[in-house]
């Protein structure tokens, strides 16, 4: 397969300001939850991402119609009519999964390709569907398809043994058009779920608590569409710092809701940052080599996100000394070690834990991005290493960062693709157009 590569020659120093686009993980359920309204949205500050991409097939599919103009994006959910959502190959489905409350709600039957694993994890979806099943669900496990129906979704009291911020977001989903009141107890408390409670008041629908562990549904009749601005993107963002922190450099991010950060800031003073924010943005510094971390575990916001567990481990790979990381939330998010070791940092990892041995030089390497974030960290590696380095697999992080070369051009690095170009050609490329139900092109 065509690979598409990014190089980059280090050591070089991230400089700049920068607006950080809309966030991947808000902007998917709130598409999502577009079925269980009639009429036609308005997202703005939507990333132009592949996952965006995929999610808006799957909703052409269904029977909506979904145009860009610019990074708004416009989507009509009137004409929606079909519950069965087509398959496309491994690595795309996780985003399906977001549907399964959503299409439920709104048509009380779903017919979605099982969704596989992926390389992170198994990605299980039993808490989804025991909460789903909570709300008066029945699902089939065909082959390859997950069949579910509900003549009338109930209100009910749902236990999330873990807090799964999908299946959170699934049950939210499903019971905001139920008969009667519902409340999640154990809820995920991601700026995500956040983000969705609001889209959905928007709607019409009748939410409270939505950031703590116990959300509360009023089930209603009907919702509408609405209007709405995607937040920024609170890991692309937290990738720049570690960035910054790694290359001694000084950055500026615009449009970070600081609430969406968590503990982040905290760990960037632990490790010798200089760190200024304020609502919206944040600032950074590096004056010298980062600190080590004795020991930082990934929990459930607001606890340190398990997504820039990669970029961290890059960054500690450059500090004055031995860090330790444990992985909770997912049981393989260390795939980017042995990258990074490719590169000459000292890391060993054994199951959950990974011990990283500072005051590594990097060097310029070849190495393969496999995952989403393992990728992003590389690339922030690649800028703190001697000598130039190949990423291959760069399609994995255009999942996710919608232009990373000219962000990363906009924080002053220079970098090269190579002949496939840095990420997949995808209909962003392409000029804008209009797609109709049976998915033409109109342009
Ligand atoms: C969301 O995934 C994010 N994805 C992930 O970001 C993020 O890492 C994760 O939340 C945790 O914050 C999107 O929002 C699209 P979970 P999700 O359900 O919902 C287990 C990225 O890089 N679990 O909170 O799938 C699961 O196996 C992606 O942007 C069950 O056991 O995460 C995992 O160990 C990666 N049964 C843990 O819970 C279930 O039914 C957390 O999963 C569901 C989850």
């Amino acid at each position: 397969m065509d690979r598409n590569e990014l190089y980059i020659k280090g050591p070089q120093r991230m400089q700049g300001e920068l607006l950080i686009q809309g966030s991947k993980n808000a902007a998917l359920p709130i598409l999502a939850a577009t079925i269980l309204g009639e009429g036609i949205f308005i997202l703005h500050h939507c990333p132009k991402i592949s996952d965006v991409e995929h999610m808006l097939e799957l909703l052409v599919d269904a029977g909506c119609r979904a145009y860009w103009e610019g990074h708004m994006l416009i989507v009509d959910t009137r004409e929606l009519r079909n519950y069965r959502v087509k398959g496309d190959g491994a690595g795309k489905m996780r985003s399906t999964v977001t549907l399964l409350g959503s299409i439920l709600g709104r048509m009380h039957q779903v017919e979605i390709p099982y969704p596989g694993g992926c390389t992170i994890g198994k990605r299980p979806i039993d808490l989804h569907l025991r909460g789903l099943e909570q709300l008066g669900a029945v699902f089939e496990h065909q082959e390859h398809t997950l069949v579910g129906k509900a003549a009338i979704l109930h209100g009910a009291s749902v236990y999330l043994d873990f807090p799964s911020v999908g299946a959170t977001e699934n049950v939210l989903l499903a019971a905001v058009l139920a008969e009667g009141s519902t409340v999640i107890h154990g809820a995920a408390m991601e700026p995500e779920i956040v983000e969705l409670a609001s889209f959905l008041r928007k709607m019409g629908a009748k939410i409270l608590g939505e950031g703590t562990p116990v959300i509360s549904i009023e089930g209603v009749k009907r919702l509408h569409a609405a209007e709405y601005i995607v937040p920024s993107d609170r890991i692309v963002a937290g990738t720049y710092l570690f960035g910054a922190l790694m290359t001694r450099g000084e950055v500026r991010l615009l449009h970070v809701p600081l609430a969406h950060l968590g503990n982040l800031p905290g760990v960037l003073e632990q490790m010798g940052a200089v760190v200024e924010a304020k609502e919206d943005w944040i600032y950074v510094r590096m004056d010298h080599q980062c600190r080590p971390i004795p020991y930082l575990v990934t929990a459930p916001f607001p606890g340190f996100p398990t997504d820039l567990q990669s970029a961290l481990m890059a960054a500690l790979s450059t500090a004055s000394g031995i860090s330790f990381i444990e992985e909770k939330i997912f049981e393989a998010r260390f795939q980017v070690v042995e990258e990074l070791q490719k590169m000459g940092a000292s890391i060993t990892s054994e199951e959950s834990f990974a011990l990283i041995d500072g005051d590594a030089r990097l060097r310029g390497a070849k190495v393969e991005a496999k995952e989403l974030r393992g990728g992003a960290a590389l690339i922030m590696a690649a800028l703190a290493a001697e000598g130039e380095t190949c990423i291959q697999g760069m399609e994995y992080v255009c999942r996710g960062y919608e232009d990373i070369n000219e962000d990363l051009k906009k924080l002053g690095i220079k970098k090269r693709c190579g002949e496939q170009g840095c990420c997949p050609k995808t209909a962003f490329t392409e000029e804008t157009h209009v797609r109709t139900g049976n998915n033409e092109e109109v342009s």
